[in-house]
């Protein structure tokens, strides 16, 4: 397997075999840390669009496989703001560094980016696209609490319209006979191009509305934030944003091995009260992007 110089882009350009690779690496990383692989390399942070755990995960990624760090958390400290366009700005970028994490609000972004650079391109969110290296911690952390990834029942709750965290969980769970619930508001559902991938592959799903429908059924509860940014129209936001609110008496009847988790940022999606029970996973899940993302580092650039 060589992921040398590959670019990581949408979940889909990944087999099976290379998904278990990246996690196996993943979880060897979390066991026992590599502080020297990356000495010399550096990688550039470039986030046109605002995030916590994605980019600071990155960063702190490869610092602590000793390599180094220069980018932008700002799009308006750049010449993007003078009207540099973003082939032209990671050409450049891609001219001082060995690899590059990105974030952009524009979907298809970061396949611009790599035909700009034949440095790797990581992909941290391209609008409502994808967002393939959430998916990997993703797959990492439910591996994690449930011992395994196959077979599982997985409801995706929330925003799965603009949600990119899940259309790629989606299209990577595809790969491990999972039975999927998505429950959204009708205008807010799963795009059709992913359904019809999922009836392709024979994967089972159902729709729903209510959370109280799926929530003693499943191995994982996947709460999404309603993207309120990606809403060409604010008072449609206004009626749908506090639709889902999950909180600690819902999960009285669930599963003992259930396990909630959410890409966070949470707005108020999950109450604080889910915090205090066995079932919250969520800040393990954030904390495990950093493995993953060291994984893929060290992949990339052909150090693992
Ligand atoms: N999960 C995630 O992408 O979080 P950030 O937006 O904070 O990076």
């Amino acid at each position: 397997m060589n992921f040398t110089n590959r670019d990581i882009i949408g979940i889909s350009e990944l087999t099976k075999t290379e998904i278990l690779h990246i996690l196996k690496i993943a979880k060897s990383l979390k066991q026992k840390p590599q502080p020297k692989i990356l000495e010399h390399k550096v990688m550039g942070s470039c986030f046109f669009e605002p995030s916590t755990r994605t980019r600071l995960s990155f960063e702190t990624a490869m610092e602590r496989l000793g390599g180094k760090v220069v980018g932008f958390a700002d799009p308006g400290v750049t010449s993007a703001k003078k009207g540099e366009s973003l082939f032209d700005a990671i050409k450049i970028i891609g001219q001082y560094v060995d690899v590059i994490a990105m974030r952009h609000p524009i979907e298809g972004a970061a396949r611009r980016a790599a035909e700009a650079t034949d440095k790797p391109i990581l992909n941290g969110g391209d609008g409502a696209n994808q967002h393939p290296t959430q998916t990997l911690l993703d797959l990492f952390t439910i591996q994690e609490c449930q011992k395994k990834l196959e077979g599982l029942s997985i409801a995706l709750v929330g925003d799965l319209k603009y949600g990119r965290t899940t259309h790629s969980l989606a299209q990577a769970l595809a790969h491990f006979n999972a039975k999927l619930y998505f429950v959204a508001p009708d205008s807010l559902q799963m795009p059709g191009y992913i359904c019809d991938e999922l009836k392709n592959n024979n994967i089972k799903f159902s729709i729903h509305q209510k959370i109280e429908e799926v929530i003693n059924k499943v191995d994982i509860f996947y709460m999404t934030r309603i993207q309120g940014e990606r809403f060409a129209d604010p008072m449609e936001y206004e009626r749908v944003k506090n639709v889902f609110v999950l909180n600690a008496k819902m999960l009285e009847k669930a599963k003992p091995n259930l396990k909630v988790m959410h890409p966070l940022p949470r707005v108020n999606e999950i109450t604080t009260s889910v915090d205090k029970t066995p079932h919250a996973y969520y800040f393990e899940q954030a904390e495990n992007g950093l493995y993953v993302r060291e994984a893929l580092l060290g992949l990339v650039l052909g150090k693992l």
